[in-house]
């Protein structure tokens, strides 16, 4: 069974991964996700280019009947040289995504710089969907910056870069960022990050369970599969073919996962899920996700992605 995926020369033997900010703040958790026997590959928390300490606790919080996640973190990392001192040393086989989610078009301008000039040969992921830094909007819900940014990118940048989207909840919207995305040599799309500024009480005490932003945080989990799917679908539709997309939001089952490939991902990310089950969900994600495919008759991936039905 083929469980490989492609992204421009970048070769995946699976099709999994973590979402960024799950597992992948220090050396040793990015090592434990490449290390897995299930994973294709890993991406770092989004950097910064100082190392943050993030948002006061509680700051994550699992809903109860595995509903899914609320998290403020706040881009706790550990700075920009840290994770370009990491990929500078590690030797490995599997691609590596390197995250940036600078405060400000300079700062993720100055990191970019620096990869560019550097030896880095993995891909590179802008993430432009923070909700979780006070004061700072979610790039990617104003057109004209985004569009602005990716053209200021673009006159410079030359390696393999994608970015990370919030969820969009309009068909108009759908339409405006694709024609935005379609202007520029993306290598991919990661939809969707957190559906943001969500509001989860206690309820004992009638209280919010996180403490930043007085309980807004970003939503995960099951809660947005559907919006996840239906971004998933309604970018591939969209883009241009040589933009890839990595499908993440909702993921618990392999079921899950297979869905997400019907709509059009490429690869699937794991975030609430591989925070709540640990390194051991790639694993049964995986065997879970060959049982469908061996059931329904399928020899590989490439054989189901994209092809969902619609009714006629
Ligand atoms: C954080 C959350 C996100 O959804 C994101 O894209 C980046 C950072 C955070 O709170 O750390």
């Amino acid at each position: 069974m083929q469980l490989t995926a492609n992204i421009q020369s970048y070769n995946f033997d699976h099709v999994l991964l973590n979402a960024a900010g799950v597992m992948c703040q220090t050396t040793a958790e990015i090592d434990t996700v490449l290390a897995s026997k299930h994973t294709g590959s890993v991406v770092t928390k989004s950097a910064t280019l100082a190392n943050r300490k993030g948002n006061p606790s509680p700051r994550y919080y699992e809903l109860k009947n595995g509903l899914g996640t609320i998290n403020s973190m706040g881009l706790p990392n550990e700075g920009f040289d840290y994770y370009m001192n990491y990929v500078a040393t590690k030797a490995t086989e599997k691609p590596i995504f390197f995250s940036i989610g600078g405060l400000s078009k300079s700062e993720n301008i100055n990191m970019l710089h620096q990869l560019q000039d550097s030896d880095f040969a993995g891909l590179i992921e802008l993430n432009l969907s923070c909700p979780n830094v006070p004061g700072k909007p979610q790039t990617a819900y104003d057109f004209e910056t985004t569009e602005e940014i990716l053209t200021d990118v673009f006159s410079f940048f030359k390696k393999p870069l994608g970015v990370k989207l919030p969820p969009y909840f309009d068909i108009v919207h759908f339409d405006m960022i694709a024609s935005i995305l379609n202007k520029f040599p993306l290598a991919f799309v990661n939809t969707i990050n957190s559906i943001g500024n969500g509001l989860v009480i206690d309820e004992a005490t009638d209280t919010v369970v996180i403490k930043p932003k007085d309980g807004f945080g970003g939503i995960g989990g099951t809660l947005v599969k559907a919006t996840a799917l239906a971004n998933v679908r309604a970018l591939r539709q969209r883009l241009n073919e040589d933009i890839k997309i990595i499908g993440t939001g909702g993921v618990t089952t392999g079921r899950d996962v297979y869905e997400h490939i019907l709509c059009g991902a490429d690869l699937v990310e794991v975030g609430s899920q591989l925070a709540i089950e640990g390194i051991e969900v790639f694993e049964r994600l995986e065997n879970e996700l060959r049982e469908i495919l061996t059931e329904k008759g399928y020899h590989s991936l490439a054989e189901v992605r994209g092809q969902l039905k619609v009714i006629s």
